[in-house]
């Protein structure tokens, strides 16, 4: 927002983050963010805070970015963050305010939220409420936010659509599509958006369990698939299926919300989509596990990833760290090498051994997994590593090394669903 041109104060509640984004430092990898928010703490465009009072006296508008993780106990998703952000907030509001929901959360969230910030607002209903999902995608967030594919503004009054096509002007002016709808529209294209990525994954991961039992090879057909415009190649990558904070928790999280609705064609198709997506990780860890003719016990295997996919270092829910910290419960040594998520898996998994580059990570390996395609793992020369691991055995969890290349080098490959 500080590089579209406005004037930025953000609420950070945890001091240790809040301390970090005030000195300039972003608390996490995310490509070409650090030079932005250097740029902007330094123009004095973007500034912080902890306080609701001096976020209500400064806004014209107010932005909810925080997470709605998955229930503790259950598949639903937990909402106390939304409502601690802006329970604070709205007794503070004395002037006609615009609050803008960026969260994913289920569908009919919106009407209670704004009931709730009329309550509290002294302003009463001039503290109004839109809707305003969030597409970004982890290691693209700043391009995403920069130039989004479209914007959907989920409002009640015409005055609320005027405000945010003033706050998205630099975007509208590039004619990025925009959608002006209602509540539970802008609420359900957020969560339906990531439950169309899931179910296209879990759809090729389905047809690579097909292809795995007779032979035939999933690249080939995925790249084939996807000269039909129609279909398209994107999210057709098959694999150990997909991680992180959005895509398991929001697909769950719908399953959840169609469930309390009735709706049991939505619930019944997303449930295999989750179900599919789990069963590939565990596949993975029979690959694994078969490779090594049964026995983990004792084995050294290499691990290459542990972020849930590539240009991050997030781990949550992550396929790659969940294989390696499965073949460690089950007997395995695993050594783990990521170049960015090193801190948050040790975190995660504290007793998995953490290897400072790809090649100490495989040294005396009797097995690698690459299960995080980083660029820096295909520049990797397989007839150097050859001379470095014990056993010259490849797993590609993401089908995307050269295979001909490693089985040149002398390397037994194996993927999930090729040849
Ligand atoms: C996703 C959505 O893409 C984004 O629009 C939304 O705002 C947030 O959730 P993100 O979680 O950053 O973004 O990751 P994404 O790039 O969608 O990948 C999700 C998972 O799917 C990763 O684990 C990835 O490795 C996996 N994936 C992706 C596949 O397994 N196969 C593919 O072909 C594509």
């Amino acid at each position: 927002m500080a590089e579209l041109g406005h004037e930025v104060l953000g609420v950070e509640t945890d001091p240790d983050k809040r301390d970090q984004l005030v000195a300039g430092k972003v608390p996490f990898f995310e490509p070409d963010l650090q030079e932005l928010l250097t740029t902007h703490v330094e123009s004095g465009r973007l500034r912080f805070t902890d306080d609701y009072a001096e976020a209500a006296a400064f806004g014209d508008v107010h932005f909810i970015c925080v997470g709605t993780p998955q229930v503790a106990e259950g598949m639903g998703a937990d909402l106390s963050q939304v409502y601690s952000a802006v329970e604070p907030l709205a007794p503070h509001l004395t002037r006609p305010t615009l609050v803008v929901g960026k969260s994913t959360v289920p569908v009919g969230t919106a009407p209670a939220l704004a009931a709730r910030l009329a309550e509290l607002a002294p302003v009463g209903a001039d503290a109004e409420l839109a809707w305003n999902p969030e597409f970004l995608r982890e290691g693209f967030a700043v391009e995403d936010t920069l130039r989004p594919d479209r914007l959907v503004f989920g409002v009640t009054s015409e005055a609320a659509e005027q405000t945010l096509r003033e706050v998205f002007a630099t975007a509208l002016a590039a004619d990025t599509p925009v959608v002006v709808t209602d509540f539970a529209t802008a609420e359900l294209v957020k969560v339906s958006a990531n439950a169309f990525l899931a179910t296209k994954i879990s759809f090729i991961n389905a047809v690579a369990e097909v292809c795995e039992v007779t032979g035939a090879d999933i690249v080939d057909l995925a790249d084939s698939l996807g000269h039909d415009d129609r279909i398209g190649r994107k999210f057709l990558n098959a694999g150990v299926g997909f991680g992180g904070g959005c895509l398991p928790k929001d697909i769950r999280a719908f399953v959840h919300r169609a469930g309390e609705l009735g709706a049991e064609g939505a619930m019944s198709l997303l449930s295999q989509v989750d179900d599919i997506n789990q069963g590939r990780r565990e596949h993975a860890v029979q690959v694994a596990t078969s490779m090594l003719d049964g026995s983990l016990a004792g084995a050294r295997i290499a691990v290459w990833g542990a972020a849930f996919k590539p240009q991050t270092d997030d781990v949550r829910d992550s396929p790659a760290l969940w294989i390696a910290g499965q073949l460690h419960l089950r007997g395995a040594q695993v050594s783990v090498y990521d170049p960015k998520a090193t801190q948050t898996a040790r975190r995660r998994f504290p007793t998995l051994r953490y290897a400072a580059d790809a090649v100490s990570c495989a040294q005396d390996a009797d097995l690698l997994l690459h299960l995080t395609a980083w660029p820096e793992f295909a520049e990797v020369d397989p007839a150097v590593l050859r001379d470095v691991v014990r056993r010259p055995l490849l797993l590609d969890g993401g089908n995307s090394l050269d295979f001909d290349a490693w089985r040149g080098a002398g390397w037994t490959v194996r993927g999930l669903g090729r040849r």
